[in-house]
């Protein structure tokens, strides 16, 4: 825990020119450095560091951050990894929070378990090469699966004597105690006291943790005796939580890295001898189907993911279910199928190393021409499983998180199943806006597009391609910036907070009435002034993350505090550091995209006047959201029988056309003035 003064000393002393520099060549150009992009592949360079503001942030794939940020995505540190590299190199000496005794037992036990864990995993594998029973038994079996010596070392196999509790007793003896063996699930501990090993007359697969510290164990029997499970595995701990590990990352991770891949398996064993084949990039979900956190695992290190199949019906059916949460999570998805039986450590044992390299390059296919492949195969011309597959394979698309790469999949398909892209992608829609609604907070209606005939910029929804009406919860919504705003209000929703974010802390003026009704000029704090205002009334914000954002504003001035900018980077909220310097280094790239008189989106630049700019921006969302409004009483009037509901919907409409009218006339005040 390194206290908040600490983290913020640490941020400031931060260069963002000195931190990227280490790893990034850069030239200076104006007041910016300019080098190329170490997050993708590029030859012009696009990547942008600002001294001034602390910031990188590449034009080419989007990403940016301040230096913890940099860190944490380029040397995959953990946040205290990432503040602790900067403290060192800036000599800040860390002042840690000081922990609460319950802290620390659970520290000193965490610790504890981590020891024991790793005195375990040298001990297994001691045995199973200066021991003569683990020799014969244990070392004997993993040659015969043709290990070699160096992938046992690697990955720190071993063995546990088949004997009731040799480790246990050992371990004892070492000085452990019985509550972190029982706790570890090394040993278990019977209701009459007795104790026993329970891995024992199995060879160990220890689980390591991305940072290499032995986790938990997988245990596989040597026999074919049928009654006992082929692996054992370690129960959940403190220190093991199977479904936030996989196996193998730790060996794999530079190569995963450097090779901007992963191999996803489903057995230890598979992940081992790939290794040895010169596979390095590869881990394993162990059996169990994939999680979110593992999928996160992964997506630190690369989002090219290629799923080896067993061949089997059960195999594929279950792995296309985790393959929507990919590809939900952002990843790119390919699949290679083994032929039915086998599994890569099979097949490389059958056909070796060279093959089984040439068989997954080879092999690899796009995982929705695939899916639709094998369904298509399934339907034999049945209109009926056709629709159905169609149903299915859109749903699977509209998990694709970024809008260019389901429109290519459309394409794709559309061919595939000789289906106009017209209906994909009217289906598509449907889909997409279903999960939407089914996500959002109320069930208030959505808001439909809206046709406005005023001064108003034309409803930037309308101009899609496809007929996306609404969709604000994008995975990654900073990529909207660059493309089409997604939803009706989108761009007088960012630009609000574009300018919290850009002006927050600095002040401005307006004419206020005082207790004697004169009117007087007050100072007010960006944040403040624009908080309040929204807050009066009641506007809330469509894109989750904005209202986030906005909140946060909100505490802190009712907490009596005014915020910058900054204050976002000392969070550890990757995802808030990347909105944070987009809006800040995008203020101006915006509007030359959106520059032209049809799409025009306001944001404010330095020579503006601030006062006016954020006075413009809030009347500019209120009217949004009256127009808003406006429509949707206009729908519910095309549905409306009973005459009294008709009355007060026209009443309705009649006041918000009054308050169009006064935002529009104030607009027009200040446009102007
Ligand atoms: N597994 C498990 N418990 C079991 C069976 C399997 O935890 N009773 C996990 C193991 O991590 C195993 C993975 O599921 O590595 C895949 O299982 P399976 O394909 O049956 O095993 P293989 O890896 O092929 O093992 P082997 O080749 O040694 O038979
Ligand atoms: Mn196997």
């Amino acid at each position: 825990m390194i206290k908040p003064e600490t983290v913020e000393r640490i941020i400031d002393a931060a260069r963002i020119e000195e931190i990227v520099g280490e790893f990034v060549s850069l030239k200076r150009r104006g007041a910016n450095l300019l080098g190329c992009c170490p997050f993708h592949n590029e030859k012009t360079p696009s990547f942008t560091v600002s001294p001034a503001k602390g910031i990188f942030k590449c034009f080419g794939c989007g990403e940016a951050g301040n230096s913890v940020h940099f860190l944490m995505k380029h040397e995959h540190y953990s946040y205290p990894e990432a503040l602790k590299y900067i403290a060192k190199k800036y000599s800040i000496e860390i002042e840690e929070e000081e922990l609460s005794p319950q802290q620390i037992e659970k520290q000193t036990e965490r610790e504890g378990l981590f020891n024991v864990s790793d005195f375990a995993q040298k001990y297994f594998s001691e045995l199973l090469t200066e021991n003569e029973l683990g020799r014969n038994i244990g070392l004997a079996y993993f040659y015969e699966r043709g290990l070699s010596d160096d992938v046992i070392k690697k990955f720190g196999l071993g063995y546990c004597l088949d004997e009731w509790e040799n480790f246990t007793k050992h371990a004892l003896a070492s000085g452990y105690s019985i509550n972190v063996l029982e706790k570890t699930g090394l040993s278990i501990v019977k209701d009459d006291g007795k104790t026993y090993d329970r891995f024992r007359g199995r060879v160990m697969f220890p689980v390591y943790s991305v940072s290499g510290r032995v986790l938990g164990f997988s245990g596989r029997i040597l026999s074919s005796e049928k009654q006992a499970a082929k692996y054992v595995n370690s129960p959940e701990s403190e220190i093991y939580n199977k479904s936030k590990t996989l196996y193998g990352l730790f060996q794999s991770k530079n190569s995963i890295s450097k090779s901007d891949l992963c191999y996803l398996v489903e057995g230890n064993i598979d992940v081992i001898t790939l290794h040895q084949c010169g596979i390095e990039n590869v881990v394993a979900s162990s059996g169990t189907s994939l999680t979110m956190e593992q999928i996160r695992l992964i997506h630190r290190y690369t989002k090219n993911i290629t799923v080896l199949y067993d061949g089997d019906a059960a195999g594929i059916k279950a792995a296309m279910r985790a393959v929507n949460m990919l590809l939900e999570e952002g990843m790119s998805v390919r699949v290679v199928l083994f032929p039915e039986g086998e599994d890569p450590d099979s097949y490389a044992r059958k056909y070796g190393a060279e093959m089984i390299k040439n068989y997954v390059e080879q092999q690899a296919t796009n995982f929705i021409v695939f899916k639709t492949k094998l369904l298509l195969e399934e339907t034999q011309g049945d209109p009926i499983k056709k629709a159905a597959l169609i149903k299915d394979i859109v749903q699977t698309i509209s998990f694709v998180p970024e809008m260019i790469e389901r429109n290519l999949y459309v394409k794709e398909c559309s061919a595939l199943l000789d289906i106009s892209e017209h209906t994909l992608a009217t289906e598509l829609a449907k889909c997409i806006s279903e999960r939407f609604k089914r996500k959002e907070r109320n069930s208030e209606p959505q808001p439909t597009p809206i046709s406005v005939n005023n001064n108003v910029e034309p409803n930037p929804g309308s101009g899609n391609d496809l007929p996306y009406p609404v969709e604000s919860s994008l995975p990654d919504f900073v990529q909207s910036l660059t493309q089409q705003p997604v939803y009706a209000n989108e761009m007088e929703e960012r630009r609000i907070i574009s300018l919290l974010i850009n002006y927050g802390d600095t002040t401005i003026k307006d004419k206020v009435e005082n207790e004697e009704g004169e009117m007087v000029e007050e100072e007010y704090y960006v944040s403040a002034y624009i908080v309040g205002d929204i807050m009066n009334d009641d506007i809330m914000f469509e894109n989750p993350t904005y209202q986030e954002v906005f909140d946060m504003y909100k505490t802190k001035i009712y907490e009596g505090e005014v915020i910058g900018s900054s204050y976002f980077f000392t969070l550890n909220r990757p995802d808030l550091d990347n909105l944070v310097a987009t809006m800040l280094t995008n203020t101006y790239t915006i509007s030359e995209k959106w520059g032209d008189d049809k799409r025009r989106i306001y944001v404010p630049k330095p020579e503006d006047n601030v006062d006016k700019d954020v006075k413009e921006a809030l009347l500019k969302l209120k009217q949004a959201k009256v127009n808003q409004k406006i429509q949707e009483v206009k729908e519910q009037l095309k549905v409306a029988s009973d005459i009294n509901d008709i009355m007060l919907l026209l009443n309705e409409q009649k006041n918000l056309e009054s308050i169009r009218i006064l935002i529009g006339k104030a607009l027009n005040q200040i446009i102007t003035s």
